[in-house]
């Protein structure tokens, strides 16, 4: 089953994450693809159950090009489909969660099922998604990865027959 982690990334933090998210998703058994918005794979992402996306934050929001390509997220057919959202920061309290909601909301508009990687899921716990950030104290690859997995686990739940 294909999963696409779509970003954008100026300076590697971003896509290093979701490297980590789709080798987590990879371990849980899916066929999953770290690509960037700048070079997407329309195919793969159409053919794929669950996409996550992720951004870096500028300005407390979402970047612009990352914004840009989720102004053509109906052309991808995911209706239906798994949903998630991840941010990179560089400060904890830099607007990580504002990135986040920018894209699951564009993610429910087009009809997709969200899921977050479970607060109730134990620790440690992902609300809205993972966001890293310069502080190490939170939001490390680990948790990228294990992000992965959840979201892989959600997937074959749902779709798996
Ligand atoms: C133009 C610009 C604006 C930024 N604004 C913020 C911000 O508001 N809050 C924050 O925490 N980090 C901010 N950052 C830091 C980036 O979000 C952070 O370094 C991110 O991980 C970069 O991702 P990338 O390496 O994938 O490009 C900004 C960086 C740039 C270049």
């Amino acid at each position: 089953m294909k999963a696409s982690v779509l970003y954008y990334s100026k300076t590697g933090n971003t896509k290093a994450m979701a490297e980590k998210i789709a080798e987590g998703m990879r371990s849980q058994g899916l066929d999953a693809k770290a690509i960037s918005v700048e070079e997407i794979d329309k195919e793969w992402v159409r053919a794929s159950k669950c996409v996550v996306i992720g951004s870096p934050t500028y300005y407390a929001d979402i970047s612009a090009k990352a914004k840009a390509f989720l102004e053509t997220l109906g052309e991808y057919e995911v209706a239906g489909k798994l949903g998630g959202a991840f941010a990179t920061a560089a400060f904890s309290y830099g607007g990580g969660e504002i990135t986040l909601q920018t894209i699951l909301t564009h993610m429910m508009f087009w009809g997709m099922l969200t899921y977050s990687g479970g607060g109730a899921k134990g620790n440690p716990p992902i609300h809205l998604g993972p966001v890293s950030s310069g502080e190490k104290s939170h939001g490390t690859p680990e948790v990228f990865y294990l992000y992965g997995q959840r979201m892989a686990e959600k997937t074959r739940e749902l779709f798996e027959k």
